[in-house]
């Protein structure tokens, strides 16, 4: 561990805030969305979804100006032969059709497409009140060439961090504590009680968050200030962990704490996974009480979806439940483009309680749709849409939520980014609908997830009205950066020569 904690130091040291992540009325509201969608770019384009986002962002840069294997193709290749596959799909299905088949008949086509374009599989689903639709498209596998299904189970970063944080609600909707009451109190009985299960296992010099941060502030910090990202709790989640997971190692949520003990306190305040690694041990002390690797990490989530939630909470691999491949390929070291594959290693799951959930596509809809929509784990959503704008970042964030809407217009969810893979998860009270999209590849600013998921949003719009809208001019400007034009250009350009 020692490895970790100094690759975790050294990272976070080098961490800088660098960032700057009746019929008529129906089509108004569909049209307005769209509009939306359009407007929150910029917005969506900064967003980081969970990991680290930052310093991608500043990696970006260093690959986009390096010449990578695929540069010199890209310069020579033929024209892009990108086309509207609006055209394609316009084929309206009969009235009275299924979501499903309304949403394949607007939406398939545009995603096999963009799977090429991006190098990747793509799994996007849909929940409403009544209805599901989920999609599939593009290869898991690029050794076999598998196809995906919709019953893939797929990594998810931080779309783990709703899930903790609901349930951390949900204790709260129970009277169990208040929001605004100090966390430490709560985090430190856990601790002791498995230090004291673990005996002379037990191999920290701490067992309460004082001693471990040493620093008797931390005592102050609320569960509020954890659920909102306001704690200056430091961020395990920094450039130099990648490396050290990409050997195969991985660590304990313990390890994870202590790797950060001497950056307390983190300033500013702004982002940090490790809020979500204390969230989960508050969950885990009043469901179970059972040590990291045993708790049941949705002790509190509906029957039915409980028993289709994984994690990744005990040493294991993506590949203990998929066939899915994950590729990393985020920009390494003198700006060479990545081609590590994490479904074999556990560090896909760094981040107990923070992003260590794995699930099918169909699942996380589901379990959107629940926490946001049917409101079943909490009652207090409205707490969880109080929504802060972090000048870090330059997003807003609420209570283990991020805002993708623009002003009148509310959209929320989370997006999940860990290595190899990456997801958008949210929810549109307008639309009563949840979509939900991840994608086998890596890239810097999610771009290709931005994209298809303001598209996967823009076709749910089409199946609820006669809008004749384009799916693709709506999402035009979605993910338009250098990342596209760097990775979804040039494999467009390579598959159609
Ligand atoms: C404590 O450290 C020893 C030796 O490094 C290791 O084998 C053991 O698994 C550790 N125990 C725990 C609970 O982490
Ligand atoms: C302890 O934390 C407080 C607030 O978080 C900070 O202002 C102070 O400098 C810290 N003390 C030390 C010794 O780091």
């Amino acid at each position: 561990m020692q490895d970790l904690e100094s690759h975790e130091t050294s990272g976070l040291l080098n961490k800088q805030s660098s960032t700057s992540q009746t019929q008529p009325q129906r089509r108004a509201v569909a049209l307005t969305i769209v509009v939306a969608l359009v407007a929150t770019t910029a917005l969506v384009n900064l967003v980081p979804s969970g990991r680290g986002g930052g310093l991608r962002a500043t990696r970006l840069e260093v690959g986009a100006a390096a010449a990578d294997d695929d540069a010199a193709s890209v310069a020579t290749g033929s024209a892009a032969a990108v086309t509207d596959s609006t055209v394609k799909a316009g084929s309206a299905p009969a009235a009275g059709a299924s979501l499903q088949d309304k949403f394949a008949a607007a939406f398939q086509s545009i995603l096999d497409e963009e799977a090429t374009a991006w190098d990747c599989a793509f799994s996007v689903a849909v929940k409403t009140e009544g209805e599901s639709a989920a999609l599939t498209a593009g290869v898991i596998d690029k050794a076999t060439g598998a196809t995906g299904k919709p019953s893939d189970v797929w990594a998810w970063g931080s779309v783990t961090k709703p899930l903790t944080g609901a349930q951390v609600l949900h204790l709260a909707d129970e009277g169990k504590f208040d929001l605004d009451d100090a966390a430490a109190p709560i985090i430190d009985e856990y601790i002791q009680n498995i230090a004291q299960q673990q005996g002379d296992a037990w191999n920290f010099t701490w067992t309460s968050l004082e001693e471990l941060f040493q620093n008797a502030s931390v005592n102050d910090i609320t569960i509020r200030q954890l659920l909102a990202m306001q704690a200056p709790i430091p961020d395990f989640d920094t450039g130099g962990l990648r490396d050290y997971l990409a050997s195969g190692k991985s660590g304990t949520a313990w390890q994870v704490l202590d790797s950060v003990k001497d950056a307390y306190p983190l300033t500013p305040l702004q982002y940090s996974s490790t809020n979500f690694v204390l969230l989960g041990m508050i969950v885990a002390h009043f469901a179970d009480g059972l040590p990291l690797e045993e708790t049941d990490q949705a002790y509190y989530l509906p029957s039915h979806l409980k028993s289709q939630l994984h994690f990744g909470q005990n040493g294991q691999t993506a590949s203990e439940w998929t066939d899915v491949k994950f590729y990393d390929r985020t920009a390494g070291k003198a700006g060479e483009v990545r081609h590590d594959e994490w479904s074999e290693k556990p560090g896909i799951f760094i981040g107990w309680g923070a992003s260590d959930l794995a699930a099918s596509v169909p699942v996380v809809a589901e379990l959107f749709y629940e926490i946001y929509g049917a409101q079943t784990v909490t009652k207090q959503v409205d707490e969880m849409l109080k929504f802060h704008h972090d000048p870090v970042w330059g997003y807003e964030y609420g209570l283990a939520t991020m805002s993708a809407g623009v002003p009148g217009i509310p959209m929320y969810g989370h997006g999940g980014d860990t290595y190899g893979a990456e997801s958008q998860a949210h929810y549109s009270p307008v639309l009563k609908a949840s979509v939900v999209v991840a994608s086998n590849v890596e890239i810097p600013h999610e771009s290709q997830t931005k994209y298809v998921n303001c598209m996967a949003w823009a076709a749910l719009v089409k199946t609820m009205t006669p809008l004749a809208h384009s799916i693709r001019e709506s999402c035009n400007d979605i993910g338009n950066t250098v990342p596209r034009d760097l990775y979804r250009d040039q494999n467009l350009r390579k598959a159609s020569n």
